[in-house]
């Protein structure tokens, strides 16, 4: 527990979605706590201060007084305070499908060419971010900090800056923050760096990203000073002064490692393999999402089964997909073609006995989960571009005999901490990742234990835990030089 945390200072959480999901079952309104690494680190936190979280409730068809009614009870139930920001749908489809998942999500992934930069889209999202902005104001005072979280919500602080905010306010982004002559490419590029800049603190998964955000804000400012040169550094812009941090997200590894010793997942991991006498199961589970490269993943795999004849009937590979953002025509277009391209390798390949790829295609309970990364010896996760990648982590923390592999893409902001113990692809080249999957299918279960090994260590040590303490210290810290860059 750092400073802050035991301090009277409130912590302000905002992001897009609040860590409950407001929704209709059976024809009743009612919500569904969320879970995740995010979640449980804060958790603790904010109730310890006392701590708000901001954000979206996912619906914008509850009526307002179910709504708050539903929000009074989560309230209660998780031990603090939750404060909703009404979307309407208009908002819904420009501000969140819009400016967010069409504009900041494939740009920042590299992928311009998916981005549609609709003017409507700048105006829906300061709209919003204006709207987040008012609901903080009415419910901080001086003494808290405020965090606020990822892409959607970057021109938060400035709107707080311009009604005069007192309290201290940091911002991670979640995902990559793109080279200069990518980010280059979006019209609004120069008064979204300005609105970064009205932060105390920024904070970056990788240094690859801070490296990218800085060469950008040198652009707009040339007068830009660097000081330090730790995990946290800190930056003058003019009269500006702020803090710029990398901090790669983790896991509750040991929530994690327990949670695949359970009895139901072991029953369940059993059953699955007693499924698939003989093989050697790659996993890839992944929200369907174009940056996750599951459409080149497939082409890998097919090309491994075509030069490796020797995989037949000796490897299946089983992708989980988990729907999202399924109203936006591009991730719509990538689930039929994801199917059309299983479709393709099953009837190419299945012989009696052997099906190739076992395509799921809906949420897994926990349990299913646990149960899969424990079943399949090798994780197959090789995405275009990731913010971290918490997959890869998940599957190391839950493979207890430390018989597994990990194939990672080297554009997963995760192979910064995990290139020692994982087999690194590009996952642009299907040859390539085809030779990986041959070469995990064959390596000996003493190179397995060491990398596996090597991987647990940094799973373990840099956890969700350690990423929540390590930017709540950054905000109030005096002296940097206690901030060693984490190891890579
Ligand atoms: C990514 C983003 C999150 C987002 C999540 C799910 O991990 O970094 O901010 O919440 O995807 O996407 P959704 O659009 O359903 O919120």
């Amino acid at each position: 527990m750092n400073d802050m945390t035991q301090s009277g200072d409130r912590l302000v959480v905002v992001s897009n979605r609040l860590p409950v999901v407001v929704k209709q079952v059976d024809g009743q309104w009612t919500f569904i706590p969320g879970s995740g690494g995010l979640v449980s680190a804060l958790a603790p936190v904010l109730r310890n201060r006392g701590g708000i979280w901001i954000g979206w409730p996912g619906t914008s068809d509850a009526d307002p007084a179910t709504l708050s009614g539903l929000l009074r009870e989560a309230t209660r139930h998780s031990g603090y305070s939750l404060k909703p920001v009404a979307l309407d749908q208009r908002d819904k489809e420009d501000f969140y499908y819009g400016f967010a998942n069409e504009v900041i999500w494939p740009l920042f992934h590299d992928l311009q060419s998916h981005c549609n930069f609709a003017p409507r889209y700048w105006d829906a999202y300061n709209r919003v971010n204006r709207r987040f902005a008012d609901v903080i104001m009415q419910n901080t005072r001086p003494g808290d900090f405020i965090w606020i979280h990822d892409y959607h919500l970057m021109s938060v602080g400035q709107e707080l800056r311009a009604q005069g905010i007192a309290a201290r306010m940091g911002f991670f982004l979640h995902i990559p923050f793109p080279p200069l002559d990518i980010y280059m490419k979006l019209p609004w590029r120069f008064p979204l760096l300005r609105a970064l800049l009205e932060y105390d603190l920024l904070g970056f998964q990788t240094l690859r990203d801070r490296r990218n955000f800085l060469q950008c804000v040198r652009l707009i400012a040339p007068d830009l000073s660097v000081s330090g040169k730790g995990q946290v550094i800190t930056i003058r812009v003019g009269n500006r002064e702020l803090r710029v941090g990398t901090f790669p997200i983790g896991i509750d590894y040991q929530e994690f490692a327990r949670g695949s010793k359970a009895e139901a997942v072991v029953r369940k991991a059993r059953e699955l393999h007693e499924d698939l006498p003989g093989r050697q199961v790659l996993l890839g589970v992944d929200r369907l999402d174009y940056t996750k490269g599951i459409c080149h993943r497939f082409e890998a795999f097919r090309n491994a089964l075509q030069r490796f004849p020797e995989l037949h009937h000796r490897t299946t590979l089983i992708q989980v997909v988990v729907p999202s953002r399924e109203d936006i025509p591009k991730y719509n277009a990538l689930k039929m073609e994801m199917e059309r391209l299983v479709g393709e390798i099953n009837g190419q390949f299945t012989q009696s006995g052997w099906v190739p790829i076992h395509y799921i295609f809906r949420s897994l309970s926990r349990t299913e989960l646990l149960a899969y990364y424990r079943a399949c010896e090798i994780a197959l996760i090789t995405p275009l571009k990731d913010g971290m990648n918490l997959v890869a982590k998940e599957f190391c923390a839950a493979t207890p005999e430390n018989n597994s592999v990990l194939i990672l893409s080297e554009f997963a902001g995760a192979a910064a901490q995990l290139q020692k113990g994982a087999l690194l692809v590009n996952p642009y080249n299907v040859e390539e990742v085809a030779e990986t999957i041959q070469r995990a299918i064959i390596m000996g279960p003493g190179e397995r234990r060491a990398r596996m090994h090597k991987l647990k260590r940094f799973v373990r040590e840099y956890d969700i835990f350690w990423w929540v303490d390590s930017f709540l210290r950054a905000a109030i810290a005096k002296d940097l030089s206690n901030f060693p860059v984490p190891e890579e």
